[in-house]
């Protein structure tokens, strides 16, 4: 009997856990549950009989692989996978997967919830502004930046997007601004939400040279990942320009120093975006169909790792 490991450092909805033991037993297969763990041991101790593996943000780097002597295969119920270590997991041959688009809507909703948060100056009771009107600058055009730009609409704001990977056509074919570069996306638009993968190419990519771009009373909001930022230069020039308000519910690793930012920055304690019932039940009913669909008849569709 296949035993799958759902390894939650951050849970799913209890009616999520229900989706996924639904496929799970229709299958035949046995589900345990480790959430809310919070020592690297006890992760290395769950997996050692698991066949298969469900994760959100949690690490699989080579120890885990090593621990995990029976695993097929790894699914994080999400977008970004910068969590797997990708090479070690083809070095251990695991199939390593992602279930792109399950959770977007959730993280797009999120970045209306932090805007509306910042425009009306964090509820201090403050005159605000409105987002009616105001240019939205999306950045990449993704699945998450697809249902912002879908979104911001019915807030009847203008909306623009830079995507280095996704042609102009289907940008403006969504009724969308295409710009040509991050450098135009940022002088113009008002607010710029970020929608990039941490990769090598984008750590740290957002830097003072750019976010200095944005005008006069600019807004940064950052659903994607802490690691795109460059936490440095960006303090810097929040004290230099203290118009500018920065809104993420990716906790930064300088988040005392931002927190300084009084009335300009805003973080949630854990990242929030994923975190509705809905898209734990997309995202983890489809790690669980994608695991039996590749245990059972070997469907490799959405593999990441070669
Ligand atoms: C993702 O990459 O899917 C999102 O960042 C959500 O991450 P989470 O599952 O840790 O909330």
């Amino acid at each position: 009997m296949s035993k799958v490991l759902i390894a939650t450092e951050k849970p799913f909805s209890p009616v999520a856990v229900k989706g996924i033991k639904e496929v799970t037993d229709a299958a035949g297969y046995e589900l345990a549950l480790l959430e809310k763990y919070t020592e690297k041991a006890q992760l290395l101790d769950a997996v050692k009989d698991a066949d298969a593996l469900i994760i959100r943000s949690d690490k699989v780097d080579a120890d885990v692989l090593d621990a995990a002597k029976q695993l097929k295969i790894v699914v994080r119920a999400g977008a970004g996978y910068d969590n797997i270590d990708l090479e070690a997991a083809t070095a251990h041959k695991v199939v390593a997967m992602n279930t792109p688009g399950q959770n977007a809507n959730s993280v797009a909703e999120l970045v209306f919830g932090l805007l509306v948060y910042a425009k009306r100056n964090f509820f201090n009771g403050t005159s605000g502004t409105e987002l009616k009107g105001k240019r939205l600058g999306i950045l990449a055009f993704g699945n998450v930046g697809r249902n912002v730009a879908r979104i911001a609409k019915g807030f009847e704001m203008e909306v623009l997007a830079y995507d280095a990977y996704c042609p102009a056509e289907v940008i403006e074919a969504a009724g969308v601004k295409a710009v040509a570069s991050q450098d135009e996306l940022f002088e113009q638009s008002d607010i710029v939400s970020l929608h990039i993968p941490a990769t090598a190419e984008t750590r740290e990519s957002i830097n003072r040279a750019l976010v200095n771009k944005l005008p006069k009373g600019g807004i940064l909001v950052n659903t994607a990942r802490k690691e795109v930022i460059n936490e440095i230069e960006l303090i810097e020039l929040m004290n230099e320009r203290t118009d500018l308000k920065f809104v993420t519910d990716i906790k930064p690793d300088a988040d005392h120093k931002f927190a300084e930012f009084e009335g300009r920055y805003f973080t949630t304690p854990k990242k929030m975006g994923a975190q509705t019932a809905e898209a734990n039940i997309n995202a983890g009913i489809a790690a669980a169909h994608q695991i039996v669909d590749f245990l059972e008849k070997g469907v490799t569709k959405f593999q990441v790792n070669k």
